[in-house]
């Protein structure tokens, strides 16, 4: 017979288990590969959309909107190039980087043009200096502040290839990308942009985004649980990345691990039976909270970060602590993976999703034959006062458009919406165009 507490115990292990099969079946199957989703069509949604194509709008992964000068910015990288180099995505040839790397894009988004090209121009890096001795950079995500009134601060992730003897580049897929995090500032209407400063550190090793937090601080996702490695591997299912902050003279350290110990899970002890301990060793490796993909993270009107997944559909939602950790306060359920959330000028977040993660995958690695189905999500936060004055917080999630055919808008990583004009620009990480959305 075994005793109440073993009884008790391996309830536990079951119950936990359950939970556990729960996610793979319910989660894993309908939420990450989208298997059974209904997906609407372009034309069911009030919105004429056209892609704006040119060689140099390329790869796009995420693009930025001066609110006020009406200027979009996008970092990008060219598609080629971005299949060839794209470490998030375990493609490890850096030297099949586009000649010359990314490029900061800006459009006058109120000037469309007879070209319908708003202007197309770059801005232009002065005074960096890249790993291999020339200037390329290689762009994902990015985040920008407006200073005064004229001058913006760029924090742009770069993916520089890892470098031996004589700056000679050396195979990353033995070492993965040497990150960095560079600033850059620019005024507005100047087609260049300064460099400030390089930040390196241990503890930003698959930087995703930024999200500035003002006096050159930030907080940056790594999205993947090391550079390259059998671990990374799992991380879709037993989670891995986490959350970085860097402050303003480039310290870094950890923000949000995902929390380690799960609370309910009975722990084992030196007189438990070899089994229990084995059991538990097993529990632990599969930790349920911890961050799956966590991708572009950014700051919202509230103070709040919101950091999205690419896996489990969930957007968390955390305080700032006094020593600049993170603490969770809330999770969105959107319930598709996503990529870059980004705040209008109203507070207002859009988010681009995944609604078929198995077409995703192949559009992904094959744009030019292959689709990747987009939804668009708005998300609104309501907070209301209770009679009682208590604070209650609602999160409503609306699909604004979904594309089932790609259409018109594929594999779409960041939404920018336009307040003025109701406008949504879109970008693509690895797609070879931008689009625009008008409201009808
Ligand atoms: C890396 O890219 C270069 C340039 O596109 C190409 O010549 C080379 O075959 C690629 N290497 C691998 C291993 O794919
Ligand atoms: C990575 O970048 C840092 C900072 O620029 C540099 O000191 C280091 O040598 C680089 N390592 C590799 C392997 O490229």
């Amino acid at each position: 017979m075994p005793s109440i507490g073993t009884t008790l115990y391996l309830a536990l292990v079951v119950a936990w288990g359950a939970s556990f099969y729960q996610w793979y079946v319910n989660d894993f199957f309908a939420v990450t590969l989208g298997i059974g989703r209904v997906i609407q069509t372009i034309d069911e949604f009030p919105y004429t959309c056209r892609r704006i194509e040119h060689p140099r709008l390329e790869a796009c992964e995420d693009i930025w909107l001066d609110n006020e000068a009406k200027t979009l910015y996008a970092a990008c990288a060219g598609t080629e190039g971005r299949l060839q180099w794209s470490p998030a995505m375990k493609h490890l040839n850096a030297t099949g980087r586009r000649p010359g790397g990314s490029e900061l894009i800006a459009l006058d988004i109120d000037y469309p043009g007879a070209d319908g090209l708003y202007n197309l121009r770059a801005i232009k890096p002065a005074g960096y200096n890249g790993a291999t001795g020339d200037e390329s950079l290689d762009f994902v995500g990015f985040d920008a502040q407006i200073l005064d009134g004229d001058t913006i601060r760029f924090y742009l992730i770069n993916l520089r290839p890892p470098v031996g003897a004589f700056n000679n580049i050396i195979d990353a897929t033995k070492l993965g990308a040497n990150a960095t995090i560079e600033v850059f500032e620019t005024r507005r209407g100047e087609d260049q942009m300064r460099h400030l400063r390089t930040v390196w550190s241990p503890a930003v090793w698959s930087p995703n985004r930024v999200a500035a937090v003002g006096g050159g601080a930030f907080f940056v996702t790594n999205d993947h649980s090391g550079k390259i490695g059998w671990r990374r591997e799992l991380d879709d299912f037993i989670g891995g990345g986490n959350v970085a902050y860097c402050d303003g003279n480039g310290e870094c350290h950890a923000a949000f691990n995902g929390d380690e110990e799960d609370e309910d899970l009975p722990q084992a002890s030196m007189n438990e039976p070899k089994y229990k301990a084995l059991v538990n060793r097993a529990l632990k490796l599969i930790p349920k909270t911890k961050l799956k993909f966590p991708n572009g993270l950014t700051r919202g009107f509230d103070g709040l970060i919101y950091v999205p997944s690419s896996v489990d559909g969930q957007i968390r939602v955390f305080s700032i602590n006094d020593d600049n950790t993170l603490k969770q306060l809330d999770t969105i359920h959107v319930r598709m993976p996503l990529d870059n959330v980004s705040p209008d000028a109203k507070g207002d977040l859009y988010v681009p999703g995944f609604p078929s993660g198995i077409q995703s995958a192949k559009g992904l690695a094959n744009p030019y034959e292959e689709i990747s189905p987009v939804s668009i999500w708005r998300i609104r936060k309501t907070v209301d006062l209770g009679p009682d004055g208590v604070r209650s917080v609602d999160y409503r999630v609306e699909k604004v458009i979904e594309d089932r055919d790609a259409k018109v808008l594929s594999g779409a990583t960041t939404i920018r919406h336009d307040v003025k004009t109701g406008r949504l620009f879109i970008s693509a990480a690895v797609h070879p165009f931008l689009a625009v959305c008008e409201p009808r």
